[in-house]
């Protein structure tokens, strides 16, 4: 799996998805660019959320709010006070690291110590092997077990009561040893803010200190009122917006999955205080269905429930991707309470209540937010659509091809057109047909190299559909479509793959 993730990060590279920041000056850490073909997925990915959580909701308005925010937001919001990730250092090789981390990594060792277990009797015992069975019985995996949830337990508790000391000395306990230094001699654990500050205006006007956005959820929670007022929005609605944001994450790792500038898509729902719970659930259904309707395997999706909620949270579930790194959160599903609404309007001195005509009285409405990573939903799509096929080639030889299976909606290239030949007339056939369909989709033209080459070159990048136009073509207005997964070829007309492409890239 990690020899999967890895010709991944470098397929990404090498077709122009994903660049590393300022390659040139050797990269900047946790920053990423996206090239050519990344831009296109990326805004592929944005317009189904959007469309999704927008158009089809007759309740839910857009918005797109500053990156900068007034620094009071963020004392309200809490994340002065406590968007704080917790930090220990290894005296001897200098390496900073999350003590979270550590101890989730202690605890995923002590799992794949387990799963080795379990690998080996099945081997040894074959069809007749009972996996739950032998996971209740055999002492050497009881025993594991019994770690693990003890570790779990106390980690669960230190998170919860913010207990440093107790978080150190779990690592102390079970003697985690330093990936770099081999050595366990550690600092204390300390809390480290991940909002970066700058400064806004020059010294000489009294310039203040202002932070990039850590989620943009505050911008939609400030601007509530104006929506809600010239919006004539009646509760429940939702306001949704995508954007940048902005966190000193420390442990940077796996690529686009854990950036220090990332983009979010986010939505806010305001719902009548006591509603929360169904309306928790309703979005919980509704965003599993988007990622499922993305055409991925419904098994590589599931729920991950919060032990630990964050400052704002009553409920919170993550959804998971089966990532070639073990399952991992791509979208979180947070019930807010009225918590940030009443945080601003006691450091505004406004009032952000709702008067609800039905019940004629005023509240400070409950909030659902859902809130999912755009380049963590790329990083899965990328992941999930990689293949590496043994298919035969026009001779019937044997070879590999690398195919992108991306669904057609998401695919950066809809659509490739190729003469068969650079001469009598092909090419301009071509491009007659690429100007007839480039105003509604990204199409390729491409005339170099053999047709073989060619298409192999538009599996890797996910083409859905490549055109060949030959000299039948000018005969009968007919070219040949060449089916990505299948790689089946039909004949047909010209004037019906506008009617193809709408079908199969709208589904
Ligand atoms: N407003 C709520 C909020 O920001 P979060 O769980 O911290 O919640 C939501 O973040 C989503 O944003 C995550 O599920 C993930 O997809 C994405 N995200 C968060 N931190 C990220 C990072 N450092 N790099 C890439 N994506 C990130």
């Amino acid at each position: 799996q990690e020899d999967v993730f890895k010709k991944l990060v470098a397929h990404c590279k090498e077709y122009g998805f994903v660049f590393q920041s300022s390659e040139i000056y050797d990269g900047l850490g946790a920053v990423y660019d996206y090239g050519q073909l990344g831009v296109e997925l990326k805004n592929n990915i944005k317009t189904f959320w959007y469309d999704a959580m927008v158009k089809l909701n007759e309740n839910v308005v857009g918005l797109d709010s500053a990156i900068f925010m007034h620094p009071t937001t963020w004392k309200a919001s809490g994340h002065v006070d406590a968007f704080n990730d917790p930090l220990i250092d290894n005296k001897d090789s200098k390496k900073r690291y999350r003590a979270d981390v550590l101890i989730e990594d202690l605890i995923q060792k002590i799992e794949a110590k387990i799963e080795k277990e379990v690998a080996k009797a099945k081997k040894r015992f074959g069809e007749s092997f009972d996996e739950d069975q032998f996971k209740s019985t055999n002492p050497r995996v009881l025993a594991n077990q019994e770690k693990i949830d003890a570790i779990h337990a106390r980690f669960t508790k230190a998170l919860n009561d913010n207990d440093l000391e107790e978080l150190k000395q779990i690592i102390v306990d079970n003697e985690v040893v330093c990936p770099i230094s081999g050595t366990k001699n550690w600092t204390d654990v300390r809390q480290f803010n991940l909002m970066f500050g700058t400064e806004m205006g020059s010294t000489a006007d009294g310039a203040s200190k202002i932070y990039l956005r850590p989620e943009t959820a505050q911008g939609i929670f400030v601007n509530f009122l104006n929506v809600q007022k010239t919006g004539r929005m009646k509760i429940p609605f939702g306001i949704a917006q995508i954007g940048k944001a902005f966190r000193n994450e420390i442990v940077a790792r796996q690529f686009i999955f854990r950036m220090r500038e990332f983009e979010q898509m986010e939505m806010q729902f305001f719902v009548r205080p006591g509603e929360e719970m169904k309306w928790f659930e309703y979005w919980k259904e509704f965003r599993m269905k988007w990622h499922k309707s993305l055409g991925m395997g419904d098994d590589n999706y599931r729920f991950h429930d919060h032990e630990k909620l964050a400052h704002y949270a009553n409920a919170a579930t993550d959804i998971e991707y089966r990532m070639p790194f073990g399952f991992k959160e791509v979208e979180g599903i947070h019930s807010r309470t009225d918590f940030d609404l009443s945080q601003h309007q006691e450091y505004s001195g406004k009032k952000l209540q709702y008067f609800d005509p039905e019940l004629n009285e005023s509240y400070v409405p409950y909030v659902i937010e859902t809130s999912i990573g755009v380049d963590r939903t790329f990083l899965s799509m990328m992941a999930g659509a990689y293949t590496e096929e043994e298919v035969a080639d026009s001779k019937g030889k044997k070879e590999m091809r690398v195919v992108l299976k991306l669904p057609a909606v998401l695919a950066p290239v809809k659509m490739a057109v190729l003469p068969l030949l650079k001469k009598d007339g092909l090419p301009e056939k071509a491009r007659e047909i690429v100007d007839q369909l480039k105003l509604d989709y990204n199409l390729q033209y491409d005339e170099k190299d053999s047709i073989g080459k060619r298409y192999r070159r538009q599996d890797a990048i996910g083409t859905p559909f490549c055109i060949t136009v030959d000299h039948q073509t000018l005969e009968d207005n007919t070219v040949t479509i060449r089916y990505r997964d299948t790689m089946e070829q039909e004949r047909v007309n010209i004037d019906n793959l506008e009617a193809i492409l709408d079908e199969k890239v709208s589904k």
